[in-house]
């Protein structure tokens, strides 16, 4: 009864004006242009969305299906009965709104909705115009591509504008700037490009400016600083340069400010101490330089303070301890120095404390942790300080998530983890840690992230301790003391698997076959003996990076099954591997890097391996390779290749000067980025929390007699080593059109 009784005065008014007929067709041209369907969703995992928004929509059906007033998404102007509000959000609809489409004869709309759909407007059309009354337009998370168009700026009524999380590019128009009612735009998430607009001094009733993940380039306007209606400013992500403004000190409205992942360069202005209406300021991975402005300590609203990744200097200001709202403070990797101030110990509702990679030093007492409850995540690793662990606090600890004391000159397993139960994440890599694993570990059933890398262990009381681990994905034992066996994992959930640079010894078991989902097997620098295990021509697993290097492996290297090959890295050098290299390979279409070197391998050159348009690297030195390098076969051979290393091998004939033609890779020299070939993933730790891991490929090369390591390989680096074979006649022109080539060794041939 009662809501039939609400209901009547909008019934009411709508019946005294049906809904106008020219707009009714429009609205039902709408419907027939766009598909709606589950599987048009724009949210396929959180909401479904409702895609059945428009069955209300129909023709004639008696008096309500006529009326488009009451159609679900419609409303309608109470005296003029025009439309003019069109909110079709989320509704899982496909199709494209262009020139000709009905929409846009929908001139009394104040209010568009369509957020979340997958309509392309593929340009917006320039009639778009048409809609002057607009206040509302928000047509974010669809497909709009091209430029925003110049008749947009007749839409000066607008109040609030979303077009983000879309694919637009271009510059951002100046004559948003006249749109002076503006509270809300939201241009993030696209694909602008040149500087911010000098017009948008104009916006002074501007709250929210979203002008994040685009490519932006030039400072940040100081006018910004006179927006003082500003309370949420987002334009991380950009390739913004210069110096923060320290007129935005002057936002008093202003709640979050995220500049992150530009370029920022100068000081942290301390007049950001006066937004005391700040909860949120992330500054991280920028250019920053100077000290932690002591004036952020007045900044009670304050709940996240991320400055982490830039070259700040200097202390952390020692009355941090008085931003009592603090949850998440990140101030690692930059170049902070002195001791850790003891009254973060107040800060009771922090969550999250991340102090690793700067140059922090004196005693820290891990005890000074052990009254904030809510602490779920801390990390100290790498930095200068004494760590003093009290063993009378250790059951008074928060349980944490994530644990981080990499490099604290840590002698042994600190005490108080015997009371955590709950860590997914735990990194002691590079302390100095000798003896077994304790026993008590096996209580870590949680632990999804093991990093006990760098440090003098010998092993497990007993081999099963990480068995019962049933979400372990990462485990990295390197560079430790271990001896046999093989640390058991459980076979299902394992990802990445390190345990090179230790005392390993005995076969390699079978059970690296059965680890069905692993990525990263990496078992070089031990002692193994035997052969590889032959069951891996049956894996099924993901597996990208596989490393056995300098082990005492001999036999067969295993044929790899086509479709189950997605390996990118293969280091299987410094064993005494025979046989022929197993043509299989060539079902290795991701196939990056192949380091055979100093094996027994008996063979031709695999001039089949050129099919594989990823190689980059392909080292067979010192094997028993014969015979000649034939011409390729098609100039497409090897593609990518830009390290070749077949040096100290018994290949005959004439060099193969067509190859040096081929090598496309290394005749450009591109320094431009540098960076180092290996492979990234991220390792889960809880919803949406991942950890970042990385793997850096490593190679040893022989240069005019000097052994050369190369524990990361530059991206661009180029090499040919053909010495030391039986080659005959002369050095090919060709080789000259290998301008981007640094090394080039073909001594010791005839
Ligand atoms: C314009 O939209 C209509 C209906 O949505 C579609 O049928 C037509 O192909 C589109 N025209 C262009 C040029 O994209
Ligand atoms: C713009 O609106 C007018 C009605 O005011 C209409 O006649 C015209 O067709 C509309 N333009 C487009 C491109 O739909
Ligand atoms: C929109 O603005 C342009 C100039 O930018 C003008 O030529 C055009 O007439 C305007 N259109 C409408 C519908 O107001
Ligand atoms: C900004 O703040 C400074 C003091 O920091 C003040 O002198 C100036 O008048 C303010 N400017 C505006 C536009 O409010
Ligand atoms: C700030 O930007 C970073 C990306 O650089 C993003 O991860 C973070 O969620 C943003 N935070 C807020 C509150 O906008
Ligand atoms: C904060 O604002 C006051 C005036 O409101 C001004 O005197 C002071 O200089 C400002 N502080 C900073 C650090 O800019
Ligand atoms: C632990 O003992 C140290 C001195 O050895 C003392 O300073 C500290 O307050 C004690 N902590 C707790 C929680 O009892
Ligand atoms: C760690 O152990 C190594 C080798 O035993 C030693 O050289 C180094 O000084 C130790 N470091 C610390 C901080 O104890
Ligand atoms: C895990 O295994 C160890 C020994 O293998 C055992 O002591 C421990 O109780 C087990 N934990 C759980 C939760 O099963
Ligand atoms: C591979 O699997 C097949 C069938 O599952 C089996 O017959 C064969 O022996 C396996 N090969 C190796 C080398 O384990
Ligand atoms: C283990 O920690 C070291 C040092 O923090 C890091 O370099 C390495 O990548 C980590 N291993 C994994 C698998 O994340
Ligand atoms: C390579 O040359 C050396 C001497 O120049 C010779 O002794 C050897 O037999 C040759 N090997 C092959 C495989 O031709």
């Amino acid at each position: 009864m009662s809501s039939v009784l609400l209901h009547l005065p909008i019934a009411a008014s709508q019946s005294l004006h049906k809904c106008h007929e020219e707009e009714k067709s429009a609205l039902l041209e709408i419907k027939r242009s766009l598909k709606e369907g589950p599987e048009y969703c724009y949210y396929k995992f959180f909401s479904p969305g409702d895609y059945k928004k428009l069955e209300s929509w129909k023709p004639e059906e008696g008096q309500e299906g006529g009326n488009c007033c009451t159609w679900r998404g419609v409303q309608c102007d109470r005296h003029s009965g025009h439309v003019m509000r069109l909110n079709l959000g989320n509704a899982c609809l496909y199709g494209s709104i262009n020139s000709s489409s009905s929409l846009l004869r929908l001139v009394h709309l104040e209010n568009l909705e369509l957020t979340a759909n997958k309509i392309s407007f593929s340009p917006i059309p320039p009639e778009i115009s048409n809609l002057s009354r607009l206040t509302v337009l928000d047509l974010s998370k669809n497909v709009l591509t091209g430029e925003i168009p110049s008749s947009l700026g007749n839409l000066t009524r607008l109040s609030y504008l979303d077009l983000s999380f879309n694919y637009l590019t271009g510059q951002i128009p100046s004559f948003l700037g006249n749109f002076y009612k503006l509270s809300q735009l939201y241009l993030d998430n696209n694909q602008f490009t040149g500087p911010i607009p000098s017009s948008f001094w104009n916006l002074t009733q501007l709250s929210r400016l979203y002008l994040s993940q685009n490519q932006l380039t030039g400072q940040i306007p100081s006018f910004f600083g006179t927006l003082t209606q500003l309370s949420e400013l987002r334009l991380n992500d950009n390739r913004l340069t210069g110096q923060i403004p320290s007129l935005l000190g002057n936002l008093s409205q202003l709640s979050l400010l995220n500049l992150s992942h530009n370029q920022l360069t100068g000081q942290i202005p301390s007049s950001l101490g006066n937004l005391t209406r700040i909860s949120t300021i992330n500054l991280w991975h920028n250019q920053l330089t100077g000290e932690i402005p002591d004036s952020l300590i007045t900044l009670r609203q304050l709940k996240s303070l991320y400055l982490c990744s830039n070259k700040l200097t200097g202390p952390i200001p020692s009355q941090l301890g008085s931003l009592i709202h603090l949850e998440n403070l990140d101030l690692s990797w930059n170049g902070l120095h002195g001791p850790v101030p003891t009254s973060i110990s107040h800060l009771s509702n922090l969550m999250y404390l991340d102090l690793c990679v700067n140059n922090l030093n004196g005693d820290l007492h891990l005890g000074m942790f052990s009254g904030l409850k809510r602490l779920k995540t801390l990390v100290l690793s790498f930095n200068d300080f004494s760590l003093l662990l009290e063993p009378n606090a250790s059951e008074s600890y928060p349980l944490l998530w994530a644990l981080g004391l990499a490099s604290c000159k840590l002698h042994e397993f600190p005490e108080f983890l015997r009371h955590q139960h709950d860590p997914l994440f735990l990194d002691l890599s590079y302390n100095n840690i000798s003896g077994q694993i304790p026993v008590w570990f096996s209580s870590f059933v949680y632990m999804r992230s093991l990093n006990l890398s760098h440090n003098y262990l010998t092993g497990f009381p007993q081999h099963l301790v990480f068995l019962n681990w049933t979400q372990l994905g990462s485990l990295d034992l390197r560079s430790n003391q271990l001896q046999k066996p093989l640390p058991a994992v459980p076979l299902a959930t394992i990802q990445f698997y390190f345990v090179s640079n230790n005392r390993l010894s005995g076969t390699i078991s079978s059970m690296i076959c059965n680890m069905s989902n692993v990525q990263v097997l990496d078992l070089a620098k031990n002692n193994f003996s035997g052969v590889i295990p032959q069951c891996l021509s049956n894996l099924s697993s993901p597996l990208m990076v596989f490393s056995l290097h300098n082990n005492n492996l001999h036999g067969g290297i295993p044929q790899l099954h086509k479709g189950t090959c997605s390996l990118r890295m293969i280091d299987f050098s410094n064993n005494r591997l025979g046989g022929p290299l197993p043509r299989s390979l060539e079902n290795c279409v991701e196939l990056e890097f192949l380091n055979v070197g100093n094996n027994m391998i008996q063979d031709i050159f695999p001039s089949w391996l050129g099919s594989l348009a990823n190689l980059k690297v392909l080292i067979l030195r010192s094997n028993r390779l014969h015979g000649p390098i034939m011409e390729p076969k098609s100039n497409l051979d090897f593609p990518n290749l830009q390290i070749v290393d077949l040096s100290c091998n018994t290949l005959v004939g004439f060099l193969p000067s067509n190859y040096f033609l081929y090598w496309k890779a290394m005749r450009f020299l591109n320094t431009s980025r540098p960076s180092y070939f290996g492979e990234s993933w991220n390792v889960p730790l809880f919803s949406f929390v991942y950890y970042p891991g990385y793997y850096d490929y490593s190679m040893t090369i022989i240069n005019k007699g000097m052994v050369m390591e190369y524990a990361k390989i530059l991206e661009y680096l180029t090499f040919i080593d053909l010495s030391s074979n039986n080659f005959t006649g002369e050095i090919p022109n060709s080789i000259g059109s290998l301008k981007g080539l640094h090394l080039l060794n073909l001594s010791h041939n005839v």
